[in-house]
């Protein structure tokens, strides 16, 4: 059964902006109010200036004042479910902690992993 984070994960997923790799992902972040803040990869010519989907949507939780997170979820169209890519990783230990990582693709799979078995030995805040 697809959860109310996920289906919101593979519904913004059809904004994604992906001319060069058409590549879509969707990502959906809950805080620990409850809210729900999604975002899709948006992609530029440059290819350099590309933002994950992953971002997007912590970037947007943020700059409504969201601070606590719980779960991130992540959906793209892959056989095997596709993880966060590494900057994303990163970007996510730095706002959300070891948060839980649902992965879902468009065939109902889904899988949850810890952001600590995926990243790590992270680089933070604890170690300036
Ligand atoms: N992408 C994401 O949005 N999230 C990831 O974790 C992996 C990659 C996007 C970036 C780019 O627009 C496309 O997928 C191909 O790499």
């Amino acid at each position: 059964m697809t959860d109310q984070l996920a289906q919101a994960a593979l519904d913004v997923r059809d904004h994604a902006y992906a001319p060069y790799s058409h590549f879509f992902v969707g990502a959906a972040i809950e805080d620990v109010d409850g809210h729900i803040h999604t975002g899709c990869n948006i992609e530029n010519a440059t290819y350099g200036l590309t933002v994950c989907a992953e971002r997007v949507a912590v970037w947007k939780a943020m700059s409504e004042g969201a601070r606590q997170f719980r779960r991130i979820a992540i959906a793209a169209d892959t056989e095997t479910l596709a993880p966060p890519c590494g900057a994303c990783r990163q970007i996510l230990w730095e706002f959300c902690g070891d948060i839980e990582i649902v992965m879902v693709n468009l065939r109902g799979a889904s899988e949850t992993v810890r952001l600590k078995d995926l990243y790590p030995r992270a680089f933070d805040a604890a170690f300036l």
